[in-house]
């Protein structure tokens, strides 16, 4: 059965899910403490934990929420959730969550799925209650009776690097919304639980697309995997011998959710308005194409029979040919509409967020970023299956990151400075090839490095990237080791019973 049929595992021993030696004893160590933790916050055992990890992306970024394939892998670094569900006779029905790091003080809910998020006081637990809703909406959706609410106790411990890009976000979402399952004894197709951690997710006010947690819910041990979005498939990728990813923190946070309004949710709605216009300019009626037309991939798919009487089978030279290069304001867009903006978003408050704080709309440099980076993906996977030898390939998918890297920097304009500065070093230090990874906007690089090169590599990073910044204050020298590793393709979301 294709594994993304399969539910999540169960598991009564780490091994399966964290292998053997330094990881597995990491492991247990954290493991026991999050026991403790528990026994000390709420003074009884947790019934079971779930984890899941954060990933990094190899290729295609800013293209599943377009509808187009992305190529990312998990890390080790992952979020554990231990629960307990409140017996009936326990009378208080809350949702009690507390973290084994001190930094994140407890945070109280109501037992209410149907509660709404308060947003503009954006607080840690909030990722926990995405998870809980989700949990009722989706069993409300299939039809499962799942009771009353309880009360549950929480414990979390999560150590992927927050505003890193390495998806903290959704191995904390993931690991809530499946610990939740667990607990109610309910399981399910993992595509199913990447689809609802997925829309659960944006309860906190992102757009996001399906990538993060697909991976965190779907990554098998020793592969990256091209994921599918419509339906959710996850093929394994086996990544060449003698390549070895490494992952740089640029210490720039990406602050996701906060920043929302001018960045992720912009380029979201960006890719929308630039997907209407295509349709329309390619001879859709504006009100059809205003009501169907949802990403840049419905364009390709839904305009075929206009496109090929133009000759533009290749979105790219539509996109050329069809929108103007300078930004667009919104009279220009509505002028091609026939509808204000405010009307075509008006179901979406996050939309309407973008459109108060945006001044223009750049849709000819966002749309030739999804189509070529789309393009890119599946190079880079041919690319991997075809016959080259190893040093030939290694050398094409890392010519291919560069090209995604300068896309998103110039086309998408998603990095920073500081990516901008480590990429470069990356580069200038033997990398075959480095680029930003996840939202972009500060968080994480990931270069490709020949296996044999990396401790010098890394040493090369640590004097020229961070030393600086310990010297000025930035990063305490002791922790460098979290913020520039080397990482394997790791396992997906599993649950524990011991
Ligand atoms: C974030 C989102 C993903 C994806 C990336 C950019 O990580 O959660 O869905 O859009 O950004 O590729």
């Amino acid at each position: 059965m294709a594994h993304e049929e399969l539910p999540v595992p169960i598991y009564s021993s780490l091994e399966p899910v964290y292998g053997e030696g330094s990881p597995l004893e990491e492991a247990q160590i954290r493991f026991q403490t999050l026991k403790a933790k528990f026994v000390e916050l709420f003074g009884q055992e947790p019934e079971l934990y779930a984890r899941s990890p954060g990933r990094v992306n190899l290729i295609g970024e800013h293209i599943d929420y377009e509808g187009y394939s992305v190529l990312p892998m998990a890390i080790r670094h992952d979020t554990i959730v231990a629960i307990r569900k409140h017996d009936a006779g326990e009378p208080q029905k809350v949702l009690r969550i507390g973290n084994v790091n001190g930094k994140y003080s407890m945070c109280t809910y109501p037992a209410d799925p149907n509660q709404a998020i308060d947003l503009k006081n954006h607080k840690w637990g909030h990722y926990f209650i995405c998870g809980y809703k989700g949990f009722y909406e989706f069993a409300k959706s299939k039809g499962i009776d799942v009771g009353v609410p309880f009360g549950l106790d929480v414990v979390v411990d999560g150590i992927v690097p927050t505003g890193s890009g390495l998806s903290s976000s959704a191995a904390f979402v993931c690991s809530a919304t499946i610990a939740i399952m667990a607990v109610f004894s309910k399981n399910f197709p993992k595509k199913e639980i990447a689809q609802l951690t997925c829309e659960c997710e944006r309860h906190i006010g992102t757009q996001s697309g399906g990538m993060d947690q697909a991976i965190s819910v779907m990554a098998k041990t020793g592969f990256a995997e091209l994921i599918d979005f419509n339906p959710i498939r996850a093929s394994d990728v086996q990544l060449p011998a003698g390549g070895t990813f490494v992952i740089a923190h640029s210490l720039a946070e990406s602050q996701k959710a906060v920043t929302a309004a001018t960045n992720y949710n912009n380029r979201v709605v960006e890719c929308r308005l630039a997907a209407i216009v295509l349709a329309i300019k390619l001879g859709m009626k504006p009100a059809e194409a205003i009501s169907n037309v949802k990403t840049l991939s419905d364009v390709e798919g839904m305009c075929v029979k206009f496109a090929d009487s133009h000759g533009y089978s290749d979105p790219g030279v539509a996109v050329k040919e069809l929108l103007k290069e300078e930004p667009y304001t919104a009279e220009d867009v509505e002028k091609v509409t026939g509808e204000s903006l405010t009307t075509i978003f008006a179901d979406s408050p996050t939309s309407l967020d973008v459109l108060r704080a945006a001044k223009h709309f750049k849709l000819f440099q966002r749309a030739s970023h999804v189509y070529s980076e789309a393009k890119r993906v599946h190079v880079f996977r041919d690319t991997v299956l075809s016959k080259l030898s190893d040093e030939d390939m290694l050398k094409k998918l890392g010519d291919l990151m560069n090209e995604s890297h300068y896309s998103c920097s110039v086309l998408y304009e998603c990095s920073c400075p500081e990516l901008e500065e480590l990429v470069k070093i990356c580069r200038d230090n033997g990398a075959l090839g480095a680029r930003l990874t996840g939202a972009g906007w500060g968080g994480c690089a990931v270069a490709l490095v020949k296996e044999s090169l990396v401790p010098q590599f890394i040493l090369n990073l640590k004097e020229k990237f961070y030393h600086l910044r310990i010297d000025r204050g930035v990063i305490n020298k002791n922790d460098l080791g979290l913020y520039v590793f080397a990482s394997k393709p790791s396992s997906g979301a599993a649950v524990l019973k011991f």
